[in-house]
This record gives structure tokens, sequence and C-alpha cells, in this order.
């Protein structure tokens, strides 16, 4: 072989090799740069979850956990006693009061999960008492540990590690493989937000023709002017204590009365609805130089009871309120409206502040509700007394 032919075909190896390395080079490169925007979205999702609770944590009273240090003998009956578990959808069984709540299920042949074999990691064990939570010996630690980490009440118990010296009526939490799931996973984030009824004053704040407005405007000047809003109106809530749960697009949602120990929920709502609409003023100011219109806001707030807690996908955890009142405070503010009014709340809103001799009320209307029977009573809120 002549000495070109061999240089010609070394050339050609040096150039296939070049071409095979670049392209491993860049299947890396590539494999990286996923990894690194993997690692951006998780932290960004960390950092999200992070503010949330963050900002939740403000509003909701710490709930303390007694460390109680407890002996064998007090978590664990010696004298030996028949006892009786009514297991809510399954059957009433006659039970050993020196076993686990847990063993005596499954000794009946009662099926209650139980993924961590019984030794106070999984939760999935979990139980609600609804009778006898008297007869239940004290948390031990295990069990106090993870009951704080998942935020239980008093009567969510593990059944794996509850003993009780009498008769219980009980409810199984954990039914199925989502639940295992759901239940697993709870707490893992951050600390879970407890689950419960409180009586909430929640306030709904919506701007009146906001569809127009962004119809006939730049996306840029419609997202500019709801943050202007927004961090105008903000202000007065977060100086009453509220706790935006939610925007709607131009309208908001936001609860008063999250931690009981700040003071009357409903005096909070009215206030910071009073401030809102005085705060208006700065945002129409601008509104008219700018734009020649002003936003006209409706306000409505009613106070009773509702859920709270956090819903949703796991990746999109959201602490929120549900209930008929939050229903009832979105309607009443769709009611401003009709009754040419800015704002108004519901009887039971008003009566919770009637005596105090805060606010001012105007007009009261006796007036049907969209969705609901009967008559309803819905008075005006004018102003802070004395002003
Ligand atoms: S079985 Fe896992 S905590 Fe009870």
């Amino acid at each position: 072989m002549h000495q070109e032919h061999i240089v010609f075909i070394l050339l050609i190896i040096t150039i296939i090799l070049l071409i095979l390395k670049l392209f491993i080079q860049s299947k890396k490169l590539h494999k990286l740069s996923s990894q690194f925007d993997e690692i951006k979205n998780q932290t960004k999702l960390n950092e999200k979850s992070v503010k949330t609770e963050t900002y939740l944590s403000r509003f909701l009273p710490k709930i303390e956990y007694e460390e109680v240090k407890i002996s064998s003998e007090e978590s664990h009956p010696i004298n030996k006693k028949t006892i009786e578990l009514d297991v809510v959808d399954d059957k009433k069984i006659q039970a050993n009061n020196t076993k686990s709540i847990l063993e005596n299920l499954l000794n009946a042949g009662i099926e209650c999960k139980h993924e961590c074999g019984g030794n106070a990691r999984c939760s999935t064990c979990r139980i609600i008492v609804l009778e006898g939570i008297e007869n239940c010996l004290p948390r031990n630690l295990a069990e106090t540990e993870l009951a704080k980490k998942k935020s239980f009440s008093e009567e969510i118990r593990l059944a794996c590690q509850t003993y009780s010296s009498g008769n219980l009526k009980l409810r199984r939490l954990v039914l199925d493989k989502q639940d295992i799931e759901t239940a697993v996973n709870e707490g893992v984030a951050h600390n879970a937000i407890p689950k419960r009824e409180e009586k909430l004053a929640i306030l709904f704040c919506d701007i009146r023709s906001f569809t127009n407005f962004s119809e006939k405007n730049y996306p840029y000047d419609v997202i500019h002017m709801l943050n202007r809003y927004f961090n105008e109106i903000g202000k007065e809530i977060d100086e009453n204590s509220g706790y935006i749960d939610k925007y709607m697009g131009d309208g908001i949602m936001v609860l008063f009365g999250l931690n009981p120990k700040k003071g009357n929920p409903s005096v909070h709502a009215i206030q910071a609805g009073l401030g809102i609409l005085n705060s208006l003023e700065n945002i129409n100011s601008y509104l008219r130089k700018n734009f020649h219109i002003e936003f006209k806001i409706g306000i409505g707030i009613d106070y009773g009871n509702v859920l709270i807690g956090e819903i949703g996908y796991k990746l999109k955890m959201q602490f929120t309120a549900i209930g008929d009142t939050v229903n009832m405070a979105s309607r009443i503010e769709g009611m401003t409206k009709k009754t040419h009014s800015n704002f108004l709340i519901s009887d039971s809103t008003y009566q919770s502040v009637k005596d105090l001799g805060l606010f001012e009320f105007g007009k009261k209307f006796r007036t049907e509700i969209r969705g609901k029977s009967g008559l309803y009573v819905l008075h005006e809120v004018l102003q802070k007394s004395g002003n």
C-alpha cells in the first residue's frame, strides 16, 4: 500500500473518532442540562412551599404536643380485661386490652393498613376515635413524634401504638392504595397543616367590570394594574391579620380568625374591608390619570364555621377553607352590584360586632341569594364609628 493511502486512511479514522467524541460530549451536555433544569425546578418548588409555609405560619396558632415520657406500664395495660371495639363500616369486636388496637383488629380479621409493620413510622394505621377517647392510654414517645409531624388532633391515633382501657368506637382512615400514598407523603415537604373546623370571617372582594378593562388594554397594563391593586389592598388585609387564601383573576378571598388569639375575626374583616375601600382612591387616581377610568369594587363578608386544611395534588397542595360560609361570602359579594352597595355583610357577621359600637351600618336588605332557599338579611357597612 502506498504511503499516501495509509495517511489517508489514518486521517479518515481520526475524523470519525473526533465526530464520535463530539457526539458523546453533546449527549452528556444535554443530560447535564436537563438534570440542571430538574434541580432548578425542584428548588423553585421547594422555595415556593417554604414561602407559602412562612406566610401561612404567621396566621396559624402553634399546636403544643405534650412530650409525655410514659413508662411501659402506663402505655401497656397489665391487668387483662375484655373491651369492645366498635369499628364503623365493619363490625363490633371483643378485644384484649393488653394488645394494641391494630393487633386486635387484625386478630379479628378486620383489615387495617400497617405499611411499616406497626413501628410508628408510616401512619397508615391511623384511626379516628369517635367515642371513648378518654379510655385511650396516652401517646407514647414514638406516636407523639409522628402525630406532631402529621399535625394529628387528639382523636386521631395510631392503631399500632394505641392501647385502650375501655370501649371505643372508631373508624379507619386509610382504606386504599391512594390513601396510603397520601398518608405517607403528608408532612414530608414541611410540617403538615392541621385539618380542623374553625369559625372564621371570610371576605370576598371583586373589581366590577374588570373584563371590560382587560379587553381594552395591553396584557402588560392589565397585569401591572392588578398587581398595583393587590399590593395596595394587601396592606390593609395584612394590617388586620387577614390571610390571603387565593386570587381569582381580579377577585380575592381572605380568611380572618385563623389564630383565635388575635381577636374578633369579624372586626378584623370589616376593618380590612373599609381599609380596602379607602385605599381604592390611590389606585383610582393613577387609573384616571393614565387610563381615564376608575375601578369600582364590591366586598362581601360572612362569618361561620368552615373546614380548613391542605387540599390538592401532592405537588401543588394548597391551604384553604371550604364550606357554606365560603360560598355565602362569595354570593354576598355578588349581591353588592344588585343592591348598589360597595360593602355588604351577612347577619351572622353583623350579630358578632353590632354591640361593639365600632362601625356604622346603612341599609338592611332582606333578599334571596342565588343558589340558596329562603330570604337572607344583609347589612351595608358604611364606615368606622365616629368618622
Ligand atoms: S403501622 Fe405504621 S405507624 Fe402504625
